[in-house]
């Protein structure tokens, strides 16, 4: 820890050079994007593993993330299902890995167990259990397997519906049944009733949901389920704060008097594709929630005023953290915090591309923060929307030279950078950081994953 620290400070001036001009950006996000594909599968079925087996890092010791989370795993094969140059095979593996792990004792007895040893068997330690978001993301993922393997005509179609969608449906009825019990977040650390696991919930039921359409599969408890999750999350604006708290109804766990939480703008890119307006990236609470959240972040850690003009503000999960990537401290920005605000802000454009935008006393302040704009609705073809357009995208791209300037010149990206001097901290090559890298730039190519 010691020479970590020493290392830091020798390093320390680094950071007031202003962004290498050696490579533009385009040209890292290509080059980028191979290495974190590349990472993502040295981070899979690694020596000595269980077949679908997705490490959350190949960090074994302070600290070990050498187990596949459900929601980890479940985030990273979405991603890699919405790549063409994914092999199938892999994908076959997770979900079998997958499948299994669904059968395999627990200590909470549930679907909502976190994590799994590399030979497939659940961890029994004490840990932050259930964790409900899981079983959501897997079924958002094993949904999309299933849509991507219908409609590439893949060859085992009576494996599709005989397996795979048996496994969807048991997600999807422990999540009917489960949704308003108290669960831990999904930083493992408070049990209560959380807006990002809700979100993924009700995404899980209404993707579901279409997917039974043609079917005469009967989907009333998903139906009515899903309905009082979406009146449930209403709940979680606050109108005094002017933004969405992340959690409601703690039972124990870390104390977070502010309630703000990037957790919510993970939601809100995971959800973009239902495409209902219902917090969605563009809507009016989320970016009331997203400029809120930025401006805990800025004047908290000193990197935010000492790095270059040239980068966006350097995001963390939530401004009370003090996990510091190996034990408690002080907390740090995330690579795939800062992500979620270039794809966020990407997601946004797209729907007001479609829409138009209309400023007002909700998300006046996101947009002033952006430039100059009066209250009032701007169509699509206006000039003053066009303006918003190119100053956002602007913004998104800043986050964007964030993670550039703070990740290894390799391409490695851990899960934190330090908050002092933007060094990288925590577990190495966090596979989540290199899938997250990969949405946000899908997000900037205008491809949102369903
Ligand atoms: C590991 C958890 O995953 C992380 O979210 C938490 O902050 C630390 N443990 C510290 O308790
Ligand atoms: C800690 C994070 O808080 C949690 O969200 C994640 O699942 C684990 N690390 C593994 O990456």
């Amino acid at each position: 820890m010691f020479t970590r620290y020493l290392l830091l400070l020798l390093f320390a001036p680094l950071i007031y050079y202003p962004v290498q001009g050696d490579i533009d950006l385009d040209q890292w996000i290509s080059k980028q994007h191979k290495t974190s594909f590349e990472t993502i599968l040295d981070n899979i079925n690694p020596p000595g593993t269980k077949r679908g087996f997705f490490a959350a890092s190949l960090s074994t010791h302070q600290p070990d993330y050498f187990y596949t989370w459900t929601r980890d795993s479940a985030l990273v094969a979405r991603v890699l299902t919405s790549l063409q140059e994914t092999n199938d095979t892999l994908l076959h593996d997770y979900v079998d890995f997958q499948m299994d792990v669904q059968n395999t004792s627990t200590r909470c007895n549930c679907l909502g167990e976190p994590k799994f040893n590399k030979d497939g068997s659940s961890f029994k330690g004490t840990w932050g259990r259930p964790q409900n978001d899981g079983p959501a993301e897997r079924a958002i993922t094993f949904l999309l397997i299933a849509n991507r393997w219908l409609d590439n005509g893949y060859k085992d179609t009576p494996w599709i519906h005989d397996t795979l969608v048996p496994a969807i449906i048991r997600d999807l009825n422990y999540i009917s049944k489960v949704w308003y019990q108290p669960s831990f977040d999904l930083w493992e650390e408070v049990l209560g009733t959380h807006f990002f696991t809700l979100m993924v919930m009700r995404k899980a039921l209404l993707d579901g949901i279409d997917f039974f359409k043609l079917s005469n599969r009967n989907v009333e408890e998903y139906k009515l389920a899903s309905h009082l999750i979406g009146k449930r999350i209403e709940t979680f604006w606050s109108e005094q704060h002017n933004y969405i708290m992340a959690t409601q109804n703690v039972q124990n766990g870390v104390q977070k008097p502010s309630g703000l939480d990037v957790s919510t703008l993970l939601a809100a890119n995971i959800i973009a594709s239902r495409n209902d307006g219902f917090f969605t990236p563009g809507s009016d609470k989320m970016l009331a929630t997203v400029v809120a959240l930025e401006e805990s972040f800025e004047p908290l850690y000193p990197i935010n005023s000492q790095q270059s003009d040239a980068l966006g503000t350097c995001i963390g999960r939530y401004p009370e953290d003090i996990y510091d990537g190996y034990d408690t401290s002080v907390g740090n920005p995330w690579f795939l915090a800062t992500a979620a605000y270039t794809e966020l802000y990407y997601l946004a454009i797209a729907e007001w591309e479609k829409l138009g935008v209309s400023v007002n006393s909700i998300n006046r302040r996101f947009f002033q923060r952006i430039m100059q704009v009066d209250d009032g609705y701007y169509s699509p073809e206006s000039a003053t929307l066009k303006e918003i357009i190119k100053k956002t995208t602007h913004a998104a791209d800043k986050f964007l030279k964030t993670i550039q300037f703070h990740q290894a010149r390799n391409g490695s990206m851990s899960e934190q950078y330090d908050r002092y001097i933007g060094f990288m901290a925590g577990a190495r090559d966090l596979t989540w950081s290199h899938a997250a890298f990969i949405t946000a730039s899908k997000a900037k190519d205008s491809h949102l994953i369903q």
